[in-house]
């Protein structure tokens, strides 16, 4: 393994990727061993919202015999509030911690922690930049729905300008060169270019529609997310695109019978909960699946 710390996909390579896949599907069948990390602290150091992914990694930590000390909403509750910058908070909490999971409304905020931290941090989502995490589940996802990561055709839908989870997934697809990647968006909502200068250098072959049909059609999976209002410089452009795409049953009469819908969640306007009880939705098992991944996630880090 390069190094401790998880900040972007990138920083796995394919050989790391499927050994945490590996420990998680074994996780999921035996149980997590509950004294697997016993003796270790947890710090969950959360600057902006969460809920499955601050609870998953929390109950990840304590599935393993780990203890968890950290904050929920750093502007209330840590040093923040009184004004302390952000390296000074970080240097005090990694000489409490054996490993710090951050979540931080910035880009780069994961990277800056790594600069001054001596024990591995886990990027659990910084700004629009990256959500390593996150892909590790819905690659477990795909791989338990579909048998397989390769020769697939996954569609990724919404917001990929702002949406850190399709920018972690389509870079870690770039691994699997046969998987097919359709990227369905609005002129508004395109793909970065660095992640697109990524995925591209992979030799990956990707197709850009604007067209939700065109693209559940061929498709296996169907990564459905939220437009990120919160990254947006104005309520009117946000106003402009968060219905752009609005998944109905009715779209997916003509679905292959092996596609999965999956979705990081929170959902917005994009997945109506009328899609909940079809065969295709998937988001709620991949959620649930978030705790064995994030347990061998962390098994992997401190235990090698
Ligand atoms: C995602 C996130 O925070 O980036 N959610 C999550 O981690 N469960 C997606 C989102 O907020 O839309």
């Amino acid at each position: 393994m390069a190094g401790r710390d998880l900040l972007s996909i990138q920083d796995f390579s394919k050989k790391d990727i499927d050994a945490v896949l590996a420990l998680a599907r074994r996780y999921e069948a035996r149980g997590i061993p509950p004294h697997a990390l016993k003796g270790n602290i947890i710090g969950s150091c959360f600057f902006e919202a969460s809920t499955r992914t601050r609870l998953s990694f929390e109950a990840a930590a304590h599935r393993c015999g780990a203890d968890v000390i950290g904050f929920a909403d750093a502007a209330a509750t840590s040093h923040a509030q009184k004004g302390e910058n952000f390296e000074d908070t970080i240097r005090m909490i990694d000489g409490y911690v054996d490993c710090i999971v951050i979540r931080h409304p910035e880009v780069g905020a994961a990277q800056r922690a790594v600069a001054v931290a001596t024990v591995p941090v886990i990027n659990a989502g910084d700004g629009s930049h990256e959500h390593p995490s996150q892909t590790l589940i819905d690659l477990y996802a795909i791989q338990k729905t579909q048998g397989t990561l390769d020769g697939l055709t996954v569609a990724l839908v919404g917001d990929l300008k702002y949406g850190r989870v399709p920018h972690s997934l389509a870079i870690a697809l770039s691994l699997h060169p046969t998987t097919r990647q359709v990227w369905v968006a609005p002129s508004a909502l395109l793909m970065p270019d660095d992640v697109r200068q990524q995925v591209h250098a992979a030799g990956v072959t990707v197709e850009e529609t604007k067209s939700l049909a065109d693209a559940i059609a061929s498709a296996d999976i169907l990564l459905m997310t939220r437009v990120q209002e919160e990254r947006f410089s104005s309520k009117k452009e946000y106003e402009q695109v968060k219905d752009v795409y609005v998944l109905q049953p009715e779209m997916l009469t003509k679905a292959k019978k092996n596609l999965r819908i999956l979705h990081a969640l929170p959902r917005r306007y994009e997945m109506p909960t009328s899609i909940d009880a079809l065969p295709y939705a998937y988001y709620f098992q991949q959620a649930r699946h978030a705790v064995a991944v994030r347990a061998a996630l962390f098994v992997y880090l401190l235990q090698a």
